[in-house]
């Protein structure tokens, strides 16, 4: 009777482990799937984050271009425009996309750090300079933005973006 109640209870315990077994191997996988899937979606949000600043950046810069090329633009003219860069730099610092270009150095997420914020505070002088009315020194902070951005683009846009 002993015998057959403990071959009963061992029969059981193999029964159940063979039943568990894949349903947590399984689930253990869909759990590593909605990670990565998880991961993926974040990348993709951070490239969209990034791209829209950027965008922001392009359409005040070819602005400013414009205007810094008008004889008769005045210092107030142009504060608006660098102050829309200011907010899309002072955004697009923290943005990292994982799939950036040179991504496996993970020193450069302070160097991409560093250069967009070379670019803010760049903006910043232009904007000082505009306050104080002085076109001469604004034009020459947005030149300074320019070479951040050509660095940031050589070392972090892929060359079909
Ligand atoms: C005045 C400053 C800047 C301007 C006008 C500018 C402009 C642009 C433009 C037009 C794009 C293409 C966006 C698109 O795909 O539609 C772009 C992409 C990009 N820029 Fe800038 N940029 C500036 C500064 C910077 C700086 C300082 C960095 C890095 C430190 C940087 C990093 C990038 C990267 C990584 C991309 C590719 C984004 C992606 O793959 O989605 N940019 N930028």
């Amino acid at each position: 009777m002993k015998i057959t109640l403990a071959l009963l209870l061992a029969g059981s315990v193999i029964v159940l482990m063979a039943w568990t077994t894949p349903l947590a191997a399984s689930s253990k996988s869909v759990q590593e799937e909605e990670k990565h899937e998880e991961s993926e979606h974040e990348h993709g949000e951070d490239h969209e984050m990034l791209e829209k600043q950027m965008k922001i950046l392009k359409k005040a810069t070819r602005r400013l271009k414009k205007k810094f090329r008008k004889k008769s633009t005045q210092a107030a003219d142009v504060l608006k425009d660098i102050k829309r860069c200011q907010g899309a730099l002072f955004l697009a610092k923290d943005i990292y996309p994982g799939e950036l270009k040179g991504k496996k150095n993970a020193s450069n997420r302070v160097v991409y750090s560093s250069i967009m914020i070379d670019c803010l505070v760049a903006s910043l002088k232009a904007e000082k300079s505009a306050l104080a009315g002085d076109l001469k020194q604004t034009a020459i902070a947005f030149k300074t933005m320019l070479a951040a951005q050509k660095k940031g683009h050589d070392k972090f846009r892929d060359e079909d973006d």
